[in-house]
């Protein structure tokens, strides 16, 4: 199973739902349907509307991060993994670099990883070195320690995705080549395979994917979907990636 994933990060307003109507119905009639899941992470705001909305049909809703507590606390603002569950968000964003350089350590990711699968919701964990961890060589050291630091065997893996987004392509239109890629990816799922066990996890990859790049990425069979940032605000650029990953 593929998957591309939309982070919406602070776009949206309730209208906004048309542009997921038009990748809902898109999805629905695709002849490729059933290699893909598409999800949708828009801010917190819309997760209870889109959530109902979207619950029996394809498109699923994720949201893009959540508290490092269970269910219901004093800590002001603060949305729990048990208050998403409860308006029918099936994924989470976890680890996001925006939430990371925001004061999210590998400490609170645990919790989070923790508490959002307690509450039956499944986890997208984000991973990815800074363009300065890269040009010291120390992209696969920092991968693994986000990884390790975090991830736990005892976490159910059939509810964990792993993301690779390196920090220096988000939002920049730089890309790794599909080698490099090919090779991290490799690296990764070795690292998650020594978490895990022999099946590991889902890797997707995420940084500056549109409707071009995304030809670079379709032959790295270690890749098992996308996210998508900038690009899924648009229903046609966001069509557009899955159209031209199975042209
Ligand atoms: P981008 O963002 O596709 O706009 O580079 C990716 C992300 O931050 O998840």
């Amino acid at each position: 199973m593929k998957y591309f994933i939309g982070n919406w990060k602070m776009f949206g307003v309730p209208k906004s739902i048309k542009i997921l109507n038009k990748i809902n119905s898109f999805n629905s009639k695709d002849q490729n349907r059933n290699k893909y899941k598409a999800i949708i992470t828009p801010p917190y705001t819309l997760l209870e509307s889109f959530s109902k909305y979207f619950y029996n049909k394809r498109l699923s809703i994720g949201s893009q991060n959540c508290y490092q507590k269970d269910k219901f606390s004093s800590n002001t603002a603060a949305i729990s993994p048990f208050m998403l569950k409860s308006v029918g968000v099936k994924y989470t964003l976890i680890g996001h670099s925006d939430n990371r350089s925001e004061g999210d350590t590998d400490i609170i990711l645990k919790e989070k990883v923790k508490y959002a699968l307690k509450n039956n919701l499944k986890v997208v964990f984000c991973i990815g070195e800074n363009k300065i961890e890269k040009k010291n060589n120390k992209t696969i050291k920092v991968l693994k320690k986000q990884l390790s630091k975090v991830l736990n065997k005892r976490f159910n893996r059939k509810n964990i995705i792993v993301a690779y987004e390196p920090i220096w392509s988000i939002g920049t239109g730089k890309v790794p080549s599909a080698e490099e890629l090919g090779n991290i990816a490799l690296k990764i799922k070795r690292i998650l395979k020594k978490i895990f066990g022999k099946e590991g996890l889902p890797l997707l990859y995420g940084g500056s994917v549109d409707d071009k790049s995304i030809k670079n990425f379709k032959k790295i069979k270690e890749i098992d979907g996308f996210l998508i940032g900038g690009a899924s605000k648009s229903s046609k650029k966001f069509i557009d990636i899955i159209k031209n990953y199975y042209r």
